[in-house]
């Protein structure tokens, strides 16, 4: 059975984590947060508006780690909405093991809404097709697939732990993926979703050239990035982060 999140809530509407004694985004504004970590370390919305030219529907691929409020999920379709003649499917798999429910979900979008009105719309979507019920999800029917704005944009969220979830995609989803966000929450508090046997898989998951960033710059999990073959950098973070990680999958390993 899965087991839902147990939230907190903070005076300004935000969430924060019982479980992990942690927020899900920066409590300094996360909208400009995901656009900074997430879109801007991969070249977002350039690649995007790149795939208007795109003849033939290949699918632009984007896997998350921790799908927590969908913050960067609505982020990211905010973005690739506003890019005219998308000639492509937007598809975004998200994997998640203590998910909202949507209650839950409806409380932080009415936040949300309030904050950030160019995200209303996008809430609205995700909410009319989020699952209404999780109770009867066990751990064999754990793949939610989710088509918003007329199969523009596909959300598939993998309800199970990172690593087992992610291990049921290979080998036939190898070198799929064109840009990664890791956010589960800090290295310290959630190590489950920051060690080398993820990376490993998240790594074979990419395809050459993918992108991958994450809030944190810890040493262990650069060390780790690399060691799967990712080509790390650190750049400056945003607000009180000094500095983030960022890096692609060489084209030739
Ligand atoms: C920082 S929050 C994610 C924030 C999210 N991206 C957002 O936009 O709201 C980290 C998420 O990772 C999830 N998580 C923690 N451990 C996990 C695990 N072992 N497997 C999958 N998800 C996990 C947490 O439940 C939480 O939702």
């Amino acid at each position: 059975m899965i087991t839902t999140a147990k939230i907190t809530w903070l005076e300004s509407g935000e969430p924060y984590s019982e479980q992990f004694q942690d927020f899900y985004f920066s409590t300094d504004g996360g909208f400009a947060e995901a656009e900074y970590v997430f879109l801007k370390q991969n070249n977002f919305p350039q690649r995007f508006c790149e795939l208007a030219h795109q003849q033939i529907n290949t699918p632009f691929q984007i896997l998350e780690t921790g799908f927590g409020t969908g913050l960067n999920f609505l982020v990211t379709v905010f973005h690739w909405l506003q890019v005219a003649n998308l000639n492509c499917t937007l598809k975004y798999t998200s994997v998640e093991k203590f998910p909202l429910a949507k209650h839950q979900l409806e409380q932080v979008y009415s936040t949300f809404s309030h904050n950030w009105p160019q995200l209303s719309f996008i809430c609205a979507e995700l909410l009319q097709h989020y699952p209404q019920t999780l109770s009867n999800v066990d751990s064999i029917n754990t793949t939610y697939m989710i088509d918003l704005f007329d199969g523009k944009i596909q959300l598939i969220l993998l309800f199970d732990d990172a690593q087992i979830a992610l291990d049921k995609l290979l080998p036939e989803q190898a070198a799929t993926i064109d840009a990664c966000y890791l956010d589960g929450f800090a290295p310290a508090k959630n190590p489950q979703m920051w060690h080398n046997d993820l990376f490993n898989i998240i790594s074979t998951l990419c395809k050459p050239g993918a992108g991958i960033s994450t809030f944190t710059s810890a040493g262990f999990v650069r060390r780790g990035l690399i060691t799967a073959g990712f080509e790390l950098s650190k750049v400056p973070g945003l607000g009180k982060k000094r500095e983030i990680l960022r890096g692609t999958k060489p084209l030739i390993p």
